[in-house]
């Protein structure tokens, strides 16, 4: 039953169409081929009017190209240079009366330049804050069909169009808004500028891409834990090492409970080194700070001067049992 009403929906659209072309081609008999001209600013254009009907003569009014009128059935209009934005070409028929109909025409131009910068800021970024990128499109038109795209390394990650119906080229500005994180180091941003002109533009769409940006993002420092092994101490110096990545490169120091601490990234630990102590990390963004705690355990010093005095005393003390019993 549905699929009965949709298909008497759909026949009665076909039928509207059909009968909407039907009465159009009757008030005036002429085609254009192609249908519709897509033309670069300063390029060359032709377009075919024809009719297949007796007529009194057909011809071409533009402001470029015209064509007087003729008793052929097929009339070419055609301009090498076309520089006339405003240009309104139509094709007229002489039956009982004149009729006419205009050629939908777009005249392109696709942009002097493309370029891509940050607004309001100069040097590197700090991670988590937003900035603002600006690309500006230079003496393009119709702005209609420009999309400007944006890219983050390979991948689109926003675009902008624009609905102005200005025919006449200007200079356009797309913004993106954008939030880096640490791992945006390095990334390059570039803007595309796209006219996508339909079927009777030039396939694939002309487009003009922006030199790629490159950002820096400066970002807090944070250590890298695997590194910073449990400690075994065996009576020898151990050297401990703290790593961290930021940007800019972190100072690496050891806070070792003492009003001095120890700037380096390796850190050689004795028994006079205290148990408790940390890492810190730091860099103009920030800070990070890691806790290490030492398990000293094995052949200390102080481990075999109790193990000596043990033995001293055992054998003493057997020394004199044995002494007695003999004496
Ligand atoms: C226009 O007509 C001419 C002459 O018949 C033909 O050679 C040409 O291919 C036609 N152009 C188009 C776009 O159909
Ligand atoms: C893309 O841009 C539009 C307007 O310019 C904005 O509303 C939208 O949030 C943006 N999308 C992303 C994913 O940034
Ligand atoms: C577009 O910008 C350029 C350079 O800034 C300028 O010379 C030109 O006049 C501008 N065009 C329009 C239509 O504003
Ligand atoms: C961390 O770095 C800032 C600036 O780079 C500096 O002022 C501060 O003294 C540093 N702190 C430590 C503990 O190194």
């Amino acid at each position: 039953m549905l699929q009965h009403f949709f298909g008497l929906v759909y026949l009665s659209t076909v039928s509207q169409i059909v009968l909407f072309t039907g009465t159009h081609a009757d008030e005036c008999p002429l085609q254009f081929n192609p249908q519709r001209a897509v033309v670069r600013y300063g390029g060359p254009v032709s377009v075919n009017c024809s009719t297949s009907v007796q007529h009194d003569g057909i011809g071409w009014e533009a402001s470029e190209g015209a064509v007087p009128m003729s008793k052929d059935n097929l009339i070419t209009w055609r301009v090498s240079n076309l520089r006339d934005l405003d240009i309104e070409p139509f094709c007229y028929i002489n039956l009982d009366k004149q009729c006419q109909i205009e050629l939908p025409i777009t005249i392109y131009k696709t942009p002097d330049s493309v370029s891509i910068s940050t607004v309001y800021h100069i040097g590197p970024m700090k991670e988590g804050n937003q900035y603002e990128l600006q690309c500006d499109v230079l003496n393009v038109a119709p702005v209609q069909y420009l999309t400007v795209k944006w890219y983050k390394g390979q991948t689109l990650v926003n675009q902008t169009t624009f609905t102005d119906t200005i025919k006449t080229p200007v200079n356009e500005t797309a913004t993106l808004m954008i939030r880096p994180d640490r791992s945006d180091d390095g990334v390059q941003y570039r803007c595309e500028a796209e006219l996508d002109l339909g079927e009777e533009g030039p396939r694939p769409p002309p487009k003009v891409t922006s030199k790629p940006l490159s950002i820096t993002v400066h970002f807090r420092p944070i250590i890298i834990e695997t590194k910073l092994s449990s400690v075994v101490l065996q009576g020898y110096p151990v050297v401990i090492v703290c790593e961290a990545e930021g940007n800019p490169k972190p100072t690496i120091s050891w806070n070792l409970g003492t009003n001095n601490p120890v700037y380096s990234e390796t850190l050689t630990i004795t028994d006079s080194t205290p148990e408790d102590l940390s890492c810190i990390a730091n860099n103009s963004v920030g800070t990070d700070i890691r806790h290490v705690k030492l398990s000293k355990q094995g052949n200390s010093p102080n481990y075999i001067a109790c193990v000596v005095v043990a033995l001293l005393v055992l054998f003493i003390g057997l020394f004199l049992c044995v002494w007695k019993k003999l004496f």
